[in-house]
């Protein structure tokens, strides 16, 4: 646990589209956050994603990583957008993100998918079917089909393309662990989902889990096909608590997570490595079709900020007033037009931001 005013250094990756906005609004949140409860953050911005490649020739500058490495976490807005998307593999944003993950050793990667009451109204499934819905996907993020060798070859048949998907036993045991581990701080259910019908990788991802979890005996393990899950995540959201999976199912399912909420711009997420140092960022996108017009929801990050507060630094308190200011201002009825169900009383990026800051409280 931390000393109070111990400075923590933070991070600041503003990245691309409504990245700088929606960062902005955290950073108040952090200002905030020292006045109210005297901790300290000493913030550094480095370039990343798009930007960097316009700036910079690169997605991910070297002085990028040192600094990210010599702060305590990273505060990530978005990358990406339509301008790079034709660029070849080393100019993309994504490749960035890519990189500093295995740069960082994030092997891990949170989403809670949680539903706010007040926003029940915003989700494409009916109320009922998402009534108590609060899971956690755990992410598998440096392994698998995302880092394994990928090439073309020319056959007699014309051109073939191979991404193959490698996973090891102590990748897949340190996810293990992880998401055992974050059952048991929740409702000590651990769901792992896998293809083990088919893949091999699946098989030893399956093998492993169970040999782990004879180290959490009070953690009731179930195992899904990754299809099967799908279904189900529409079907009875409520049923799962925590979910683990590798790196490619849980991309896939991260996301229909996230949308059942009907709040992507709500959701915050963390990567994480052995220590306590993380990265955390919205789950949202760069969303440029609404970049620089002030209207982008704010919330998504701000939350991150509690998360890193909570996962990072143990500033429990503090994320509390957070996650309760956040509440306070919805239940008030202010909303960013991504949630509002009356478009023509949206507010702005910096109102929401301003609302919640001023909401804020010991
Ligand atoms: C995510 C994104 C990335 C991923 C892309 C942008 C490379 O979809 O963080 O989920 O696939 O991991
Ligand atoms: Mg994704």
């Amino acid at each position: 646990m931390s000393e109070v005013n111990e400075v923590k250094k933070i991070a600041v990756i503003a990245g691309d589209g409504i990245g700088p906005e929606v960062v902005a609004e955290a950073e108040k949140v952090l200002k905030r956050t020292e006045e109210l409860f005297g901790h300290k953050f000493e913030t550094e911005h480095a370039l990343f994603g798009g930007i960097a490649i316009d700036e910079r020739g690169t997605p991910l500058p070297d002085d990028t990583l040192a600094i990210c490495k010599a702060s305590d976490a990273v505060l990530l807005g978005a990358v990406g957008g339509p301008k790079w998307d034709n660029n070849s593999k080393e100019l993309r944003p994504e490749t960035g993100l890519l990189g500093i993950r295995k740069a960082l050793g994030l092997f891990s990667n949170i989403r809670p998918a949680v539903i706010f009451d007040c926003l029940k109204e915003a989700s494409t499934l009916k109320p009922e079917v998402l009534e108590g819905t609060d899971l956690i996907v755990v992410r598998e993020l440096t392994g698998g089909i995302y880092f394994g060798e990928k090439f073309r070859r020319e056959t007699e048949n014309g051109q073939e393309a191979v991404d193959t998907c490698v996973y090891n036993v102590s990748e897949i045991e340190r996810i293990a662990r992880q998401a055992f581990e974050i059952a048991l701080t929740r409702s000590k259910k651990l769901t792992s989902v896998d293809k083990a019908n088919v893949l091999e990788t699946s098989r030893l991802w399956r093998e492993t889990v169970i040999r782990i979890s004879a180290d959490y005996p009070d953690v009731e393990l179930d195992h899904v096909l990754v299809d099967n899950c799908a279904m189900q995540l529409l079907r009875r959201p409520s049923s799962f608590d925590v979910i683990v999976t590798e790196n490619m199912f849980g991309d896939i399912l991260s996301d229909e997570a996230a949308m059942l909420t009907g709040s992507i711009g709500m959701l915050s997420s963390a990567s994480l490595g052995e220590g306590s140092f993380g990265l955390y960022e919205p789950v949202h996108g760069s969303a440029p079709d609404i970049a620089g017009q002030g209207i982008s929801n704010p919330i998504a990050t701000i939350l991150s900020v509690a998360l890193m507060f909570r996962l990072t630094f143990g500033y429990h308190e503090a994320a509390a007033s957070i996650e309760r200011a956040v509440k306070n201002v919805l239940d008030a009825g202010h909303r960013t037009g991504d949630i509002a169900v009356d478009k023509s009383s949206a507010i702005g990026t910096t109102a929401m931001g301003d609302l919640i800051v001023a909401a804020m409280s010991k």
